[in-house]
């Protein structure tokens, strides 16, 4: 499976990047970056010190600094000023590519046959409505997009119904659902039942792997930013876990759109694939033992 993986790190993205970076069977070939829980130029650091804790040298290549047609609205609230939420990671093993984001998915996607190349899309979709707007033909080729984003019957996270990775940049988000693309979404009905608690921190740290210790202090660090929760949803690592089992996962076909004004979701006329529930247990018991490798 080569994967594309496009994100804004981010406490929880760390944790999904590393789950994917890890498994041997999950080839990422490229991280490319986005604005969104903080500017480019901490996103993109930030996916290099990842790769370098993970001790797997990956490309990075930046893309794109804002929303299409919107201010930028990060969150550090949640993941801090360094987007990690403090948690020390190594320096990036190399800088990162001159190539930007778009042109390293399409130079990718040319050099795989159609159809075999996933992208995981773990912020706000800027850099893949950027693919459709520059090559629309490359994008075709894309065998998936399983991206986490959205709010379907639950309540948002910005706003009553608005979830932060589509409603940071909604025009892209609206692009990426009218591309009739092979998209699968896992909104907040779904990773809202994937959570973690103090017990599952100790079982990542008890394990004495660097990735799981490292998910552990992401996770209390996630902990630091609300008082007296009992666990915290892990968003994004939904995402490769749907890659390798999805039968862990729910998944329904909703007619969608988005509302470029409130950034929500809303009833549309693009099928989408949309996961509605989870097996947490399972998912828990995958995290763990993909971080432990
Ligand atoms: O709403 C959760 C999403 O927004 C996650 O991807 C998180 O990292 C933030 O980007
Ligand atoms: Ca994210």
């Amino acid at each position: 499976m080569t994967i594309i993986i496009d994100t804004d790190p981010g406490i929880d993205d760390a944790i999904a990047i590393l789950y994917a970076l890890r498994h041997p069977a999950q080839d990422v070939v490229a991280l490319t970056t986005v604005a969104g829980n903080i500017g480019l130029s901490v996103t993109t650091f930030n996916a290099g010190r990842i790769a370098a804790l993970a001790g797997v040298p990956t490309p990075v290549h930046a893309g794109a600094a804002a929303p299409l047609d919107k201010e930028a609205s990060p969150e550090l609230g949640i993941h801090g000023n360094d987007g990690l939420g403090g948690v020390h990671f190594p320096e990036p093993l190399s800088p990162p590519a001159s190539q930007d984001a778009v042109a390293a998915m399409i130079e990718i996607l040319a050099a795989h046959p159609p159809k075999t190349v996933d992208l995981f899309c773990l912020g706000p979709l800027t850099n893949l409505a950027l693919l459709l707007k520059r090559a629309p033909e490359s994008a075709q080729r894309i065998r998936r997009v399983i991206a986490m984003g959205g709010a379907v019957d639950e309540p948002g996270n910005v706003g009553p119904k608005a979830e932060f990775n589509i409603a940071h940049d909604p025009h892209a988000a609206a692009a990426v659902l009218a591309a009739n693309l092979p998209v699968t979404l896992i909104p907040l009905d779904a990773t809202r039942q994937f959570r973690a608690d103090v017990g599952y921190i100790t079982a990542l740290r008890e394990t004495g792997a660097e990735c799981a210790k490292a998910s552990a202090d992401l996770i209390d660090a996630y902990f630091a930013t609300t008082d007296g929760a009992e666990s915290r949803p892990l968003h994004d690592p939904c995402v490769p876990l749907l890659a390798r089992h999805p039968e862990l996962f729910t998944l329904e076909t909703r007619l969608l759109d988005v509302d470029l004004a409130t950034g929500a979701l809303v009833d549309g006329p693009h099928p989408i694939k949309v996961a509605m529930g989870v097996d947490a247990d399972g998912l828990r018991a995958a995290l763990l033992k993909g971080l432990s490798c």
